[in-house]
């Protein structure tokens, strides 16, 4: 598939709508949800997410009746479908014939049917009856004009600790170590006695453990994430054999912890995700969980496949949407990339857990609440201008911070130092600052082309592959070895700009300690030694970061750093910034060494965003890269491009009206369809799309 174009070609626009459960409702109900799509312009319904005892009420014997009026229904009326395969909610006589399908929670209790997501993903059963529900349904709906997209199963999570699972696990780590003496020495298992003499002897480190290697932890986390990207391709393959035409996804979490999603995105034809940010999110943390879904796949268009048209049942406060919100959050959305904006749900349920949740159809059932009428408008908008919009896609950034899931594992398993919990706050900080400041940024996978970047920050990047051991084995397609340290080298040696921080290259991929000084394998990159690592708690030892005189240019002598202060010996590289404070006055905190033709950057305390500001302006000038207008507080810009289009999105996510001077920027303002140059006006919640001339 090209890099723009649309996600298929038989809806080729913006895709609204959202998830629908006519399995829920009689007949009448039914029948008015078309009138009410077409109302509320929606072009595109996800079915059949939780519905297998819906499609299959006892074993083998298929309901149709309800699924082929939907399509059929649907179809008539100008909507399409985005079929699920329901895995992730099974029947009931499933567990009562088969218990050994649910999972077994860590404390090795094998769970009772409820709820959903709660299979064994190694249970041979499961897989088999799953196989042959979804070769049913695709058999049927394959030919239908109606579907455009298999959605699977729904927001995969949760694993198993089951015998099998176990047994499963030790031919993963068999795989992946060879042999026990290299996995015992792997996990420095002769600490605290934990060295393993048989293959048996492994068992998956549960709640009952209290304490395991972390390497053992963390192998353990990348085999429950494989196994269940294992049962993702198993239902994946099923549907590409019957139907290859159909464009497959499953819906992603952003950030979740459970799963490391490269690994999926490789097997998904089209990214999707659900994103609900609380009211009053910081709108740089929802920009950063975009960039990140679309870096999955080197940002090509993707789906907001779920988001609540107004409040959610699950959150601490049940706080609405208040009007405008909505819109402002699915073109930020659609200016990241997305091809759609959709919901869940469409019409609230009468019972069950979610019978709170936001709908687009409240439970008075008609057309007239608030909701609906935002929906209804965000999609006439979305019908006009989605031909215009569909066929760009997110324009690549060219600086980018790395992310690797597995770092992740790493860092938040790792027993201390204390600031290893707080991975994503960092990686928010940095995203934040760059978004503030206009520096549009990508969320990079490590294994990805970096060739169009000139800065990449990689913020507490605490485990650095050696390449010595797979990436994930098997399958076959996945086992590539990967040397991180190499890879950053060559890159930063061609040209590239690299910027790390404290906490960075301390372990191998089994959370082994590199030995010969931090920062491991990328001492030499950086041309530093970090000797000792000393963090206080906030506000107790705050410190500060001197620059160097003429450092930068317009550098403020002084800016404020707290909590982490890596005491570091500058081998190679130019100290740009000291310490100002505290015995450790007067040493490195900010240094940069030449390798190459590029830089490397090492950032070695926690310093205050205006300090980031400063630098990441600093570093992005040097490269060239400029904001497109000038940045405003609350003030998001987005640019896609393709087809021969330029679209520059601006959205105002703050309280105060903003005026936009376009500077060289002229072109179509779609919304409005007149023409934009000069200075605009934004309100709050206000949105301009410019087509540019
Ligand atoms: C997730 C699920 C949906 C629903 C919503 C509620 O995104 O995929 O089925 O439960 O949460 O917010
Ligand atoms: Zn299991």
């Amino acid at each position: 598939m090209s890099k723009d174009a649309p996600i298929n070609p038989r809806v080729p626009t913006l895709w609204h709508g959202g998830d629908y459960n006519p399995d829920q409702w009689p007949e009448e109900v039914r029948r008015d949800d078309v009138r009410l799509m077409n109302l509320a312009h929606v072009n595109v319904a996800t079915t059949a997410v939780f519905a297998w005892s819906q499609l299959e009420p006892q074993p083998g014997r298929y309901d149709w009746s309800w699924l082929d009026e939907t399509f059929d229904r649907l179809h008539k009326g100008g909507v399409y479908i985005a079929l699920a395969t329901p895995s992730a909610a099974h029947p009931r006589w499933l567990t009562a014939m088969h218990p050994e399908v649910m999972a077994v929670d860590s404390n090795g209790r094998r769970l009772l049917h409820g709820y959903r997501q709660r299979f064994c993903p190694s249970s041979p059963v499961f897989r088999e009856h799953v196989a042959r529900l979804n070769r049913a349904l695709a058999e049927r709906y394959r030919g239908h004009p109606a579907l455009v997209l298999w959605h699977v199963s729904n927001e995969y999570g949760p694993s198993c600790w089951c015998d099998l699972c176990a047994e499963n696990f030790r031919r993963w780590l068999k795989d992946r170590y060879g042999s026990l003496d290299t996995l015992n020495a792997q996990y420095w298992s002769s600490f605290w006695s934990q060295r393993f003499g048989q293959w048996s002897e492994v068992l998956p480190p549960s709640d009952l453990c209290s304490w395991v290697p972390n390497g053992l932890m963390l192998d353990w986390k990348r085999f429950q994430s494989h196994m269940v990207c294992d049962f993702f391709k198993h239902e994946v393959a099923i549907l590409k054999q019957v139907a290859p035409q159909v464009p497959v996804t499953t819906n992603l979490m952003g950030f979740f912890h459970g799963l490391d999603y490269a690994k999926f995105a490789d097997g998904m034809d089209v990214i999707s995700w659900d994103s609900y940010p609380q009211m009053g999110a910081d709108p740089a943390a929802t920009a950063c969980n975009h960039a990140m879904m679309r870096g999955l796949k080197a940002n090509r268009p993707w789906l907001l496949i779920e988001q609540t048209p107004s409040s959610v049942n699950w959150m601490e406060y049940y706080t609405l949407k208040p009007p405008g919100r909505m819109r402002l959050w699915s073109w930020q959305a659609i200016g990241h990339g997305s091809d759609s904006a959709m919901y869940f749900q469409w019409r609230r349920s009468r019972g069950g857990p979610e019978k709170f949740h936001g709908a687009v159809v409240a439970h008075v059932g008609n057309e007239k609440p608030r909701v609906f009428q935002e929906v209804a408008a965000l999609g006439a908008e979305m019908e006009k201008i989605g031909p215009r919009v569909v066929g760009t896609a997110a324009t690549a950034a060219r600086v980018g911070i790395l992310w690797d899931q597995e770092n992740r594992w790493a860092l938040e398993g790792s027993s201390g130092p204390s600031h290893n919990k707080r991975l994503l706050e960092t990686v928010f900080k940095h995203f934040g600052v760059l978004w503030r400041n206009h520096i549009s940024a990508d969320m990079v996978r490590m294994d990805a082309d970096w060739s169009h970047y000139k800065v990449l920050i990689a913020p507490m990047m605490y485990l650095i592959k050696s390449g010595q051991y797979p990436l994930q084995a098997p399958p076959e397609e996945m086992r590539g070895r990967l040397d991180e340290a190499e890879k950053i080298e060559k890159w930063v040696a061609a040209g590239g700009t690299f910027v790390t921080t404290y906490l960075t290259g301390i372990v191998n991929e089994s959370d082994l300690v590199y030995e010969g000084g931090y920062p491991g394998p990328l001492r030499r990159l950086l041309g530093i030694w970090a000797e000792e690592l000393d963090m206080t708690p906030p506000g107790k030892a705050a410190n500060a970061l001197i620059v160097d005189k003429g450092a930068f240019a317009g550098a403020k002598a002084r800016y404020r750093c707290d909590r982490v202060f890596d005491l570091i010996h500058a081998e190679t590289a130019r100290v740009i910034a000291r310490y100002g404070a505290n015995w450790y006055k007067g040493r490195p905190c900010l240094t940069v060494n030449k390798f190459g033709q590029g830089l490397a950057y090492y950032i070695a305390t926690d310093a205050e965003d205006k300090f980031l500001a400063y630098f990441y302006r600093a570093l992005a000038a040097a490269q060239g890269i400029q904001p497109l207008v000038k940045p405003t507080a609350g003030l998001e810009v987005l640019e896609r491009e393709g087809a021969g289009r330029r679209l520059i999105f601006f959205l105002n996510h703050g309280a105060k009206l903003i005026q936009v001077n376009l500077g060289k920027i002229r072109g179509k303002d779609l919304l409005s369809g007149k023409t934009a140059r000069g200075t605009v006006k934004l309100e709050p919640c206000g949105i301009r799309i410019i087509e540019c001339a």
